[in-house]
């Protein structure tokens, strides 16, 4: 039986049958086997339930050790949310691995999604040995910090986030993997700071469905002027998923005398009800060497 079956099973007692199905289809756990917390959306039909929710995640995650409730969606340029502890230790940081990397942080006052640990895996997969590689919004460091593991050939890897706590904990993380010297963090703004970089990457990704297109022009003048990759995050509606970004991305390398191609673009993850988040990942040429 699948745990999100098991939860369910173990609710029967507590919940009446009609409110069954609405009991959360899936939920974050965000740590190791040694310790970790659970993060539930509860539906407001089952408020009433959210204790008895809570203690069934721990019954069936043994290494959680509290389960906190999301009181909000994610808002401001840090893109944090609000939270409620329903059961457990009032423990808010905490030592997260995925694919062979630790990631210290405290989710209430950074940006971390366990949920993406597979695309970080599908960009880390990509990057060649010898590449100068740029990544904006870079939070705790989950995307500098799969590449640098899984393509230790990389050149570096700078690292921009403006969020100080995040920044902080980025640091601590390069040192927790001992990656020291392949990743370069960087605390600030994008716009300000990424101008130290122009003309120097072979690839930029930037993981801010929230406004990156704000930001295409310093990722095309952070590419070497031979061009590189793009890879483009954006929130698109589901009757049309990626005509937007690919027009954002056309314009403004139209704008800086480049040409792009689509390498791939693809659904990352539901946002809201019908509206995704997107990864566009596209080719970036000079013009008339396409
Ligand atoms: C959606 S989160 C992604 C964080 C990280 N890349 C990850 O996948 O966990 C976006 C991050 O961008 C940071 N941010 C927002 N605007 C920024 C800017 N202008 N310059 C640098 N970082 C920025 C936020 O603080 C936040 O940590």
């Amino acid at each position: 039986m699948g745990p999100i079956m098991r939860l369910r099973e173990l609710l029967r007692d507590n919940i009446p049958p009609e409110l069954l199905s609405k009991v959360p289809s899936s939920f974050d756990v965000i740590g190791s086997r040694e310790g970790a917390v659970a993060i539930v959306e509860i539906p407001p039909e089952l408020q009433d339930y959210r204790v008895a929710i809570a203690k069934a995640i721990v019954k069936i995650h043994k290494n959680v050790k509290a389960v906190y409730e999301k009181k909000s969606g994610r808002t401001g340029v840090y893109r944090l949310r609000e939270y409620k502890l329903l059961v457990g230790d009032r423990i808010t940081e905490i030592i997260h691995k995925e694919h062979g990397i630790r990631l210290k942080l405290d989710f209430t006052k950074v940006y971390f999604s366990p949920r993406e640990a597979t695309e970080r895996q599908r960009i880390a997969r990509q990057v060649k040995p010898g590449e100068f590689i740029m990544v904006m919004f870079a939070g705790i460091g989950p995307y500098a910090l799969a590449i640098a593991k899984k393509q230790p050939g990389v050149k570096r890897v700078v690292a921009i986030e403006i969020n100080p706590i995040a920044y902080k904990y980025m640091v601590e993380n390069i040192k927790l993997n001992k990656l020291e010297g392949k990743i370069i963090p960087v605390l600030g703004d994008v716009r300000v700071k990424a101008t130290r970089w122009y003309g120097l990457c072979d690839r930029v990704i930037m993981p801010l469905p929230k406004g990156a297109y704000l930001f295409l022009d310093q990722a095309f003048k952070c590419l070497k002027p031979e061009g590189g990759v793009i890879h483009f995050y954006h929130w698109a509606s589901e009757d049309n998923l990626f005509e937007e970004a690919y027009r954002l991305l056309e314009r403004v390398s139209i704008l800086h005398g480049y040409s792009i191609r689509i390498l791939d673009a693809r659904i990352v993850s539901p946002y809201a009800p019908r509206i995704y988040k997107v990864c566009m990942d596209v080719m970036v040429y000079p013009n008339g060497f396409t």
